[in-house]
């Protein structure tokens, strides 16, 4: 009954997680469902309960056999986990523990991100627009290894003698891995790596450089440099267009990736994909997920931005799915509908009338997608028509 390009299922596990999260996944799949039925696919859906909703019904925030299962599927499309009533630090049961554990058990090293300002967005980033022409860049961040999975110990010891500790382990094969998959992308970019560590201060930034070194031998078109860290952070907001790839380890990615994300006006708008090495009948296994958080306190309003998770399950259904025709045609409609001025609240003021934008939901804005898929397809078929 469900047939993928190959008379084959197209499994997708969601993950809706907490706050705005099930309003985002929501409008995503009715996005996703309106191209399979343009292009002549049917997905299969399943659902699980991941984060804080998990650790409210099972008392953990996923359990290994939903793990187990995501990972069974040809990809996941997550919103996001996590909200006030789980963060006390002090908790030993938090819903981000799903995530490591996604993460790390379904080997999903390699966390894409990319950014690129759309012209119509301009005026909502903070930078000045002069620097905006031509930011295009794609941020590597390896995503199993580092100081989120090295050993710990939490706080111990009497007052005024506490101490912690983390460790910052990397193994040449997890850099080698997500180096080489960076130069990989450059190739289909515009062929400019940037590694960034902090080698001047670190061990392990130290072995970085060498691998990346080493591996930059064997991608001669590929021209490469190395930044630390704090340099970097500076040179993103000023000189952002001059990034293409950049590639660094877990922590330097997580920050920098937030950092960058402002440059395209709003953390709404930018999805990404983490892969790892399996492949499926249809491409490569992977979750899918827009970078901003479950915004708690605007959950349940449907006025989130879902063009973060939109353009997510796009990225998903060009890599995991094989469905290039379906990623690009959402990803024109989304085009259209910001170029026409549909806007969701953290992007336009609503009190302006004078902007020419008009403020929607989230489920108006998939519909405004949805509409915009047909229009898509009509374009191609007058394109197409003979004369
Ligand atoms: C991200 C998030 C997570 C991370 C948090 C929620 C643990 O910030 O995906 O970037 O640090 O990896
Ligand atoms: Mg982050």
């Amino acid at each position: 009954m469900i047939d993928g390009p190959a008379g084959t299922t197209l499994r997708v596990a969601t993950i809706p997680g907490d706050g705005v999260g099930p309003e985002v996944v929501a409008a995503a799949r009715r996005v996703v469902d309106a191209a399979g039925a343009r292009f002549g696919f049917v997905v299969d859906w399943t659902e699980f309960l991941v984060g804080g909703v998990a650790i409210d019904a099972f008392g953990v925030a996923i359990r290994d056999e939903d793990v187990a299962a995501c990972g069974a599927a040809d990809a996941i499309l997550l919103g996001a986990v996590g909200g006030p009533k789980w963060s006390d630090p002090a908790a030993t049961v938090r819903p981000e523990q799903a995530l490591f554990a996604l993460r790390g058990g379904l080997g999903l090293f390699a966390n894409l991100r990319p950014v690129a300002v759309h012209p119509a967005l301009a005026g909502a980033s903070p930078l000045r627009p002069e620097l905006l022409a031509g930011v295009d860049m794609l941020i590597v961040r390896e995503l199993t290894g580092g100081v989120y999975f090295g050993d710990r110990s939490e706080a111990s010891g009497g007052p005024g003698e506490r101490s912690a500790l983390d460790t910052l382990p990397y193994a040449e094969h997890e850099i080698a891995r997500i180096v080489r998959l960076a130069f990989e992308l450059a190739r289909t970019r515009r062929s400019m790596v940037t590694q960034v560590d902090k080698a001047n201060v670190l061990a392990t930034s130290r072995l970085w450089r060498q691998v990346t070194d080493e591996i930059a031998t064997e991608y001669p078109d590929v021209r490469l440099n190395h930044q630390l860290v704090d340099s970097c952070a500076m040179l993103l907001v000023r000189r952002p267009a001059d990034f293409d790839v950049i590639v660094t380890e877990n922590l330097f990615g997580d920050i920098l990736s937030d950092e960058a994300a402002v440059i395209a006006g709003s953390l709404g708008v930018l999805p990404s994909a983490s892969l790892g090495e399996r492949r499926t009948e249809h491409g490569i296994f992977g979750l899918y997920e827009p970078i901003h958080g479950s915004a708690p306190d605007i959950a349940g309003r449907d006025i989130a931005n879902p063009i973060g998770t939109i353009l997510s399950a796009a990225m998903l259904l060009r890599t995991s799915l094989g469905r290039e025709d379906a990623a690009a045609a959402i990803e024109a409609a989304v085009s259209r509908a910001l170029d026409e001025g549909w806007r969701t609240a953290d992007l336009a003021d609503p009190t302006d009338p004078s902007d020419g934008l008009v403020v929607i939901g989230t489920t108006a804005f998939a519909t405004a997608i949805i509409e915009r898929l047909a229009i898509h397809e009509n374009a191609r078929e007058t394109a197409g028509a003979p004369s």
